[in-house]
């Protein structure tokens, strides 16, 4: 017994040194030393033994336990330190790695733009409203005063989602809704901005594209007051030095109407390919609101006037930031969109 105890004990030391993780070396105490381990298994064969000879294996067998204790919370120790080594080497930070950038978006240019000039007719006293961009045939046509199969209606190539309801062609059906809710307070001095859609595409048409309408209705309201606002905020959108020029045109809504036009931002006026050669460039449509569209609104045209006008706000985006093709707004290649 002397002997298989002294096996026991240099065999399971040797396998203590060599284990290499905890995990291993709580497998090895059970082993050993466990209650169904090699070394209870040995004292269990202690009632075969003489008296005398019983204590002195049972000091022995004990000595061997310590022993073997001590050797295992040794390793233990050892094993711990390493794992605690391995796991703070793998948690290092290497503060001299480079961060990671997150991307800064910004505000799409053609929003700056809206939102620049939603700022110039706010310090001018406007309200801003918003519409739907879906609408009904009467506020998108008939209460603009063109009645189901009236000619102009072609002027705007429409989607259509069913008879009567479609997508906005202008923000104007806007001026109707505001009129109904503000009669008969006065003034009535707004802009809309916001999306329309018409069924065109090409370099400088996109089926969805965005307008800024303005609406002032007050008592002596002329055309000069329309000319005037224009005028301060062209001056206020593209600089001091710009003019503007106005030319008779039509539109059902407004009575006498005009196409409101700005010297050439790109030759200053001199002519060239983008304003065909004749020193302006086309910016908005405007007029003093017809008789019918106030009517329509709630008010009494012979008490009250108004003007009206609508702009494209890729036109004028295009214009001051000198981008050639309308597209490039709707593409969104951060490599475009970036240089604003
Ligand atoms: N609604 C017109 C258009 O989209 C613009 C306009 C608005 C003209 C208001 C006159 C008055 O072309």
């Amino acid at each position: 017994m002397r002997e298989q105890l002294r096996e026991l004990q240099e065999k399971a030391l040797a396998r203590i040194q060599a284990a290499g993780l905890l995990e291993e070396l709580n497998e090895l105490k059970l082993q050993y030393t466990g209650k169904k381990g090699e070394l209870t298994q040995i004292l269990r064969n202690m009632g075969g033994l003489s008296a005398e000879e019983r204590p002195v294996m049972g000091q022995l067998a004990n000595e061997v336990r310590d022993k073997l204790e001590e050797a295992f919370a040794n390793m233990a120790e050892k094993l711990q330190e390493q794992a605690y080594q391995i796991q703070l080497k793998r948690e290092t930070l290497d503060i001299t790695l480079p961060g990671r950038q997150r991307p800064l978006g910004s505000r799409h240019p053609l929003y700056q733009a809206m939102d620049e000039i939603e700022e110039i007719f706010i310090s001018m006293g406007f309200g801003v409203e918003e519409g739907y961009e879906v609408e009904t045939d009467y506020y998108n046509f008939e209460a603009m005063n063109l009645p189901k199969n009236h000619p102009a209606r072609d002027m705007q190539d429409t989607f259509y989602i069913s008879e009567d309801i479609l997508l906005r062609t202008h923000t104007s059906p806007t001026q109707t809704r505001v009129m109904e809710k503000m009669c008969p307070r006065l003034p009535v001095k707004v802009i809309i901005p916001g999306k329309v859609y018409r069924r065109d595409d090409d370099a400088t048409h996109s089926p969805m594209f965005h307008q800024v309408e303005g609406l002032v209705i007050d008592e002596h309201i002329r055309f000069s007051d329309l000319k005037g606002i224009l005028l301060s905020f062209i001056k206020r959108f593209f600089g001091e030095d710009q003019e503007i020029r106005l030319r008779p045109s039509y539109f059902p809504f407004t009575e006498p109407s005009a196409e409101v036009d700005c010297r050439c931002v790109i030759c200053g006026g001199k002519g060239c390919r983008t304003c065909k050669g004749t020193g302006w460039l086309e910016i908005l449509g405007s007029g003093m609101v017809h008789p019918n569209v106030l009517r329509m609104g709630g008010y009494d045209p012979a008490k009250v006037s108004g003007f009206a006008f609508g702009m494209g706000v890729e036109r004028l985006a295009m214009l001051k930031y000198g981008v050639d093709d309308l597209r490039l707004f709707f593409e969104n290649d951060v490599r475009f969109l970036r240089q604003f």
